[in-house]
């Protein structure tokens, strides 16, 4: 049988729903309105336009959104003082500096310098011991492990007690959405398995997988014989694996494939993420959660 597909696209609108109707009551009962900035230096293609859909996104939400372009040869300096700048700004709760940086800077100084209650990516070393620690430590979830967190609850798979698979160890997704899933609480309380380029037999570990979770960003890697008949698959991998001409536009656009070989898996998982349309969508909508989550922090209301 076919596995679920699950759509990204579709759970990413039903929370942002979620979170419209959250934020206008903020508003109309608090007189809180949610403040993000993104700072984007220099003018690199995709950083463009991932700030350009972050921005839209929280403009039609009703945040008080900001869109801070730099030019490429800001100094260090210059910029540290610019996220200063907005750690002391009360109507901006959320600040998002657009990776990659410029050699000339240094990116762990400019992401260690934001506030951490202000830190929506959640990059800073406060927010990641604060996720290790969890429970009401954990102000913030980093975005792409907090999404692949919405898609498995949401598609109604028990994450208590269940076998959790993670292949990739990166600091982006692998190791936090290990330390989220294996945290004490709904959504998780399952048993975390990290494998990664040093792992002996990664079969063995794939096929023990009630729930697998691939961000390894080999196109490809995981076998449909790897994954145990009935199982969640969760696909973070978005590799560009040529181009082909979009029907729409005309223009070349990339051919994405993920880390999973997605039609053979298909008849396999019990659900399945695609590539693209499954994790991608989830991104920057909990980048939203997260900066309404600080909205409310900042308000002293229970976030
Ligand atoms: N560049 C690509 N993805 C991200 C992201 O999630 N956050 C930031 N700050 N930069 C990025």
């Amino acid at each position: 049988m076919s596995a679920k597909i699950i759509s990204g696209t579709e759970v990413a609108a039903q929370i942002r729903e979620e979170l419209k109707k959250e934020v206008d009551a903020l508003k109309e009962k608090n007189g809180v309105v949610p403040g993000l900035v993104t700072i984007l230096v220099g003018k690199n293609p995709a950083s463009v336009s991932y700030v350009t859909a972050k921005q839209k996104s929280a403009h039609e939400l009703g945040f008080y959104s900001l869109q801070d372009d730099q030019p490429e040869d800001i100094s260090e300096e210059a910029l540290l003082a610019l996220v200063d700048k907005y750690n002391k700004d009360p109507k901006i709760h959320g600040i998002l500096v657009q990776l990659p940086l410029p050699r000339h800077i240094n990116e762990k100084k400019v992401l260690n310098a934001i506030d951490p209650d202000k830190d929506v990516d959640c990059f800073h070393p406060v927010n990641v011991g604060r996720l290790m620690i969890g429970g009401s430590e954990a102000k913030f979830l980093p975005c792409t492990p907090a999404g692949i967190q919405e898609l498995i609850v949401r598609s109604g798979y028990e994450t208590s007690g269940a076998e959790v698979v993670v292949v990739g160890r990166s600091n982006i997704v692998g190791k936090p959405i290990a330390n989220i899933m294996l945290q004490k609480g709904k959504g998780a309380n399952s048993t975390v398995t990290i494998v990664h380029t040093g792992t002996k037999d990664l079969e063995a570990h794939c096929k023990r997988a009630d729930i697998l979770i691939v961000a390894a960003g080999v196109p490809g890697l995981v076998k449909p014989e790897w994954i145990k008949p009935g199982a969640c698959v969760i696909d973070v991998g978005v590799n560009r694996v040529g181009e082909k001409i979009s029907e729409k536009t005309g223009k070349p656009v990339p051919v994405l494939k993920g880390d999973v070989d997605f039609d053979a898996a298909k008849e396999i998982a019990g659900a399945i993420t695609p590539v693209p349309g499954g994790v991608g969508p989830m991104t920057i909508t909990m980048l939203m959660k997260n900066t309404v989550t600080s909205a409310k922090m900042h308000a002293g209301l229970p976030a």
